[in-house]
C-alpha cells in the first residue's frame, strides 16, 4: 500500500451535508488529499427507497474506485444504514462508514444504556443503528425518531432560529420520554444544529456527531495500516458534483467553514 500512500480518501453523500465529515477529516489529517462527491442531483436520498439508494451507492463507489482512493469513507448516514455492504462488495480499498463509527462512540458514551437515535426516515426505518449498537452490547435500549424538516432546515441557513428549535422540540419530547442518556446526531446535517439540539435536551445529554466519529476511525485505520500520506505539504481537496456546483460551493462553505475552490460537475449516464 505505500505507493498509495499519497492518494485521495474517497468521502461521499448524496449532497452537501457529506462536507461535516470532510471538515472533519481536514482536522484529523490535514495532510491527507481528499475527493468529495455529492450527487446533487438525485439528492435527498432520505426518503428514497433501499433499492435506488443501493444502484445509486454502488454508481458512486465505482467512480472513486476508478479515482484510485486508498480509503472509502461513506459520509451519509442513509446510504450507510441501507449500502454499505454493496460498498464494501465493490471495494478493493477498505470502507469506514458514520454508521458504525457513531454507533461505537454512542455506546462508549452512554451510562445509562439507553441512547436517541435521529435521522432521517430511511436511515431509522432500517434500524442500521439500532443492529450496529445491539450488535456491541445487547443490553442497551434504542429509541429513533425521523427529523425530516431538519435537512431543509439547516440548508436554509436556519441554525439559531425559532422554527427550527420548535421543531427540535416537538421531534425530541420521545427521546426526553425514555429518558436517554446519550443522542447520535445521525445525518449529515445534524452537526450544524449541534448547538441548538443541545440547548434544547439539556447540558447532561451527550450528542455523538458522527462525523468527528468517523474522521477518528479514518486517522486511526491509516495510522495502524501505514496508509497516511507521507508528504507534510498543504493538501488537495477536490469536489465533484452532480448538479448544480454554485449552490454546492455557496452552501458548501457554511459546511466547512472556508471557501471552496472550483467544484467539478459529472454526469452519471442513464
Ligand atoms: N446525507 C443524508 C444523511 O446523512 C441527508 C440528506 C439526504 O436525505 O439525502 O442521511
Amino acid at each position: 500500500m505505500s505507493e498509495n500512500r499519497g492518494h485521495s480518501i474517497g468521502v461521499f453523500d448524496s449532497g452537501i451535508g457529506g462536507l461535516t465529515v470532510v471538515k472533519a477529516l481536514m482536522e484529523h489529517l490535514p495532510f491527507e488529499n481528499i475527493t468529495y462527491f455529492g450527487d446533487t442531483a438525485r439528492v435527498p436520498y432520505g426518503v428514497k427507497s433501499v433499492e435506488t439508494i443501493q444502484s445509486f451507492s454502488a454508481q458512486i463507489t465505482d467512480f472513486l474506485l476508478d479515482r484510485q482512493v486508498k480509503l472509502l469513507v461513506i459520509a451519509c448516514n442513509t446510504m450507510a444504514a441501507v449500502a454499505s455492504d454493496i460498498v464494501k462488495s465493490r471495494s478493493n480499498v477498505p470502507v469506514l462508514d458514520v454508521i458504525d463509527a457513531g454507533a461505537r462512540a454512542a455506546v462508549a458514551a452512554s451510562q445509562r444504556q439507553s441512547i436517541g437515535i435521529i435521522g432521517t426516515p430511511t436511515t431509522v426505518n432500517s434500524n442500521a443503528y439500532a443492529r450496529s449498537i445491539h450488535a456491541l452490547d445487547n443490553r442497551v435500549r434504542v429509541y429513533s425518531q425521523a427529523c425530516p424538516l431538519f435537512v431543509p432546515l439547516v440548508e436554509e441557513g436556519w441554525l439559531d432560529h425559532e422554527v427550527t428549535r420548535l421543531t427540535a422540540q416537538e421531534y425530541l419530547k420521545p427521546v426526553f420520554v425514555e429518558s436517554v442518556d446519550t443522542l447520535v446526531l445521525g445525518c449529515t446535517h445534524y452537526p450544524l444544529l449541534k448547538p441548538l439540539l443541545q440547548e434544547v435536551v439539556g447540558a447532561k445529554m451527550t450528542l455523538i456527531d458522527s462525523a468527528r466519529t468517523v474522521a477518528a476511525q479514518a486517522a486511526e485505520l491509516l495510522q495502524s495500516r501505514q496508509m497516511y500520506n507521507e508528504q507534510r505539504c498543504p493538501p488537495s481537496y477536490h469536489y465533484v458534483v452532480t448538479d448544480i456546483p454554485l449552490r454546492f460551493q455557496t452552501l458548501g462553505s457554511r459546511f466547512l467553514g472556508r471557501d471552496m475552490p472550483q467544484v467539478q460537475v459529472v454526469r452519471f449516464a442513464g
